[in-house]
């Protein structure tokens, strides 16, 4: 292992169900004003937020709400949140809901008091906040971004194209996260899929860069043999706690900076499939789905042993009498083989994609530095096409 690396979270979990019972005590380590952000209705319908309601009220505070944060949360909303929680000097706002509704609240945490626009700021030009921050305090309700746990926030601005991820600093990380498994189960297929890809693709990313021997590689490998284990019962029967609460617990690993430790990190797929949310506002799992087969293929002479390792650790590829090219292109045989047991989107024109809106898309995507084969705008394109 040859990164430097500081290695903190401040994030506290609270795992397990009964794990909202401890959202009482937390609520005594802030001020008497919580905003209370959620989505588009469903813990309005599985019992959510009544319970969340009961114990905000037995800790005797005053709840704002702010609901209808809309998946791949825009900066419209992001404007309106930040002026309800400084009208109401918020001093806690406790999101409820999957990763849409985290990473806004983290936005609205650092917009609130910010004087500047927040989406410059932030998001274009990636400064960090000088302003006060107000804490953020989660209870999770769908599982695959990591938000829980992390600094990132990602915010979509329709006008522009854009869909951007920030990842701030440890002040910014939820303060705590509750992790109820059975708050998942009524989560549609669709989007359980799409989170657990999205889970996968965290790994796969932290996992394709670097050379070295690294600690961190084999924990991936680790979490990825789970979640494909997981995955295969949760398809067949949601309402597994076992499989569910394992692939919670994978996905707030998969992206809470452990992963990172030593690594550049490759996140291409990531910018692919953030370009193709812009336009389309597609489920970000599945924008990721649709285009890693043609990337991975596309970047796999260029990071041949580490593909070599994943077909033989993950998969369990048969090496005997093979070359290195076949071993790897099994592993990623094994890989498209899951993905379409799982049921996601293998490809860009399920979602909406037209050819038109290629080049749109070439455009909104950033390109990085830290994977095995670095990609220039032509490279994009033809991932793209091969994904229509
Ligand atoms: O809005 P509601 O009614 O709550 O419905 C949501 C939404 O329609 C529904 N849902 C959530 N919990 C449910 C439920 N339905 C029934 N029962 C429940 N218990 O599921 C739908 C999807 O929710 P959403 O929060 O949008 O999904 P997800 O958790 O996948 O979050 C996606 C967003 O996170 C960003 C994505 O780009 C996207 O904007 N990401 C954040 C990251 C981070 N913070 O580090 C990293 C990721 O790579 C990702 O980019
Ligand atoms: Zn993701």
């Amino acid at each position: 292992m040859k990164g430097n690396f500081i290695y903190s979270n401040p994030t506290k979990l609270y795992f397990g169900d009964n794990s909202l019972k401890y959202l009482v005590d937390e609520l005594e380590n802030y001020g008497p004003t919580v905003m209370l952000t959620y989505g588009a209705g469903s813990i309005k319908r599985n019992g959510i937020y009544d319970a969340v309601i009961d114990i905000l009220r037995e800790a005797g505070k005053t709840v704002v709400e702010d609901a209808g944060v809309m998946s791949n949360p825009t900066i419209e909303k992001l404007y309106e949140g930040a002026k309800i929680a400084r009208d109401n000097n918020v001093d806690l706002i406790l999101a409820v809901g999957g990763g849409s509704v985290v990473d806004y609240a983290k936005g609205v945490s650092v917009s609130a008091w910010c004087e500047d626009d927040p989406w410059k700021k932030y998001y274009l030009n990636m400064d960090e906040p000088d302003c006060r921050i107000i804490p953020v305090g989660v209870v999770l309700t769908m599982v695959g971004t990591g938000s829980e746990m992390n600094g990132g926030s990602v915010i979509t601005n329709r006008t522009q194209g854009l869909k951007i991820g920030k990842v701030f600093g440890p002040e910014v990380f939820p303060k705590f996260s509750i992790l109820n498994p059975n708050y998942t189960i009524s989560v549609p297929q669709y989007q359980m899929v799409a989170g657990i890809f999205d889970v996968m693709s965290h790994i796969m990313e932290q996992y394709f860069s670097g050379k070295d021997d690294n600690t961190t590689d084999y924990i991936a490998e680790g979490l990825m043999r789970s979640l494909i284990h997981s995955s295969r019962i949760a398809v067949k029967k949601p309402q597994d706690y076992e499989a569910r609460s394992n692939i919670m617990w994978t996905a707030t690993w998969a992206l809470n900076t452990l992963l990172g430790m030593g690594k550049d990190g490759d996140w291409e797929v990531h910018m692919i499939g953030q370009a193709v949310g812009a336009i389309t506002d597609a489920t970000h799992g599945m924008t990721l789905a649709a285009v890693s087969i043609p990337y991975y293929k596309y970047i796999m002479a260029n990071g041949l042993d580490k593909f070599v390792r994943f077909a033989e650790t993950v998969w369990n590829v048969d090496t005997q009498g093979k070359n290195q090219e076949q071993i790897a292109s099994e592993g990623l045989a094994a890989l498209e083989h899951w993905m379409r047991e799982i049921g996601v989107v293998m490809n860009l024109t399920d979602l909406g994609v037209t050819e038109e809106q290629i080049l749109q898309i070439v455009d909104g995507t950033f390109l990085l530095t830290g994977g095995y084969r670095v990609l220039t705008s032509d490279d994009v394109l033809k991932i793209l096409k091969e994904s229509l």
